[in-house]
């Protein structure tokens, strides 16, 4: 496998789930509630959840219409979570995917009401009436609820802000972590591997892989936000020192935090190799993307 050929099939694949983002967040939604939709999730963003939800499918040899719908439905109900995190009432940010906010763009009832219709999207998406087996249907719909909600991120989101201004230990923070942004990144390879048959072994496996780059993820989040200026994240640099936020930065400090990222990666390789699976190439090349990433 060379670099070339992932950037291939992550091309491929980030073009299918964008002509999807296009086709099926609608812009006739009343009101200009399409408008606020859109802006929020299209031509922008990473798309780091639907490329774990496919490459978790290759390694699974799952079918492609589910997968596609799960990638699509994690995307939106990330979005959703930046549109209501940027609010005022939580992170009051200005800047997200290089553009003004959606709350700066469309006022905060549109931009609460977006995420709202985004989550409900999600699971829209999720249902279609042909093409995808209702059991199917039902255990994507289960995985991605629940890292979503109270237990998952909108928890996460609760202790986040629950947490500003104080200090956490270190258990503490990597609870709120993995709660806010480690489930649904765990949510994202389980609902890939749910679209194929697999071993408890393997199912196993991929939820370890999944929990490790989860909560890599955000430790890097942490970390660009002290490293990267805003230009090269899209958003406001030096956020979370501004407003008071308990990170891995300021808990175990910088060099401590890059050291505990690429441990979190060598784990979610081993998963990995634990797995029994034999096509994991892609998963294994994002979960270096996860730690090497610059925005
Ligand atoms: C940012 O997520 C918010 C976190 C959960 C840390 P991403 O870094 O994946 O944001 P986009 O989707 O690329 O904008
Ligand atoms: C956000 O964490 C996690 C979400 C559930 C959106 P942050 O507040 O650190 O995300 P950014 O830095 O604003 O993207
Ligand atoms: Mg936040
Ligand atoms: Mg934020
Ligand atoms: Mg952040």
């Amino acid at each position: 496998m060379t670099g070339a050929e992932f950037n291939q099939w992550a091309q491929q694949t980030l073009a299918d789930v964008e002509s999807a983002l296009e086709a099926w967040v609608p812009a006739d939604a009343p009101a200009g509630l399409g408008l606020a939709m859109r802006y929020g999730v299209l031509d922008g963003g990473k798309r780091l959840r639907p490329l774990l939800v496919m490459a978790a499918r290759q390694a699974v040899g799952g079918s492609t219409e589910p997968a596609l719908r799960a990638a699509v439905a994690v995307e939106l109900i990330h979005a959703y979570s930046l549109v209501h995190d940027d609010m005022p009432c939580m992170d009051n940010d200005v800047l997200r995917r290089g553009k003004p906010t959606v709350h700066v763009e469309f006022g905060e009832a549109q931009a609460m009401l977006a995420g709202d219709a985004m989550q409900a999207l999600a699971f829209e998406v999720l249902t279609p009436e042909t093409g995808v087996e209702p059991a199917t249907q039902a255990r994507l719909c289960g995985l991605l609820a629940r890292s979503a909600g109270h237990a998952g991120m909108a928890g996460g989101q609760a202790i986040d802000l629950a947490s500003t201004g104080r200090p956490l230990s270190e258990e503490s923070l990597r609870d709120m972590h993995r709660r806010k942004t480690g489930a649904l990144l765990q949510a994202s390879v389980l609902m890939g591997a749910a679209t194929g048959k697999v071993s408890d072994t393997a199912w196993a496996a991929l939820a370890e892989y999944g929990s490790a780059i989860g909560l890599a993820f955000q430790v890097v989040d942490d970390i660009l936000d002290v490293t990267q200026p805003s230009e090269t994240l899209g958003k406001t640099a030096g956020k979370d020192e501004d407003c008071n936020k308990p990170t891995y930065v300021s808990v175990l400090g910088l060099d401590a935090a890059r050291v505990y990222a690429h441990r979190l990666r060598d784990d979610a390789l081993a998963s990995l190799r634990r797995s029994g699976l034999s096509d994991t190439v892609w998963l294994a090349v994002l979960a270096d993307k996860v730690v090497e990433r610059e925005n």
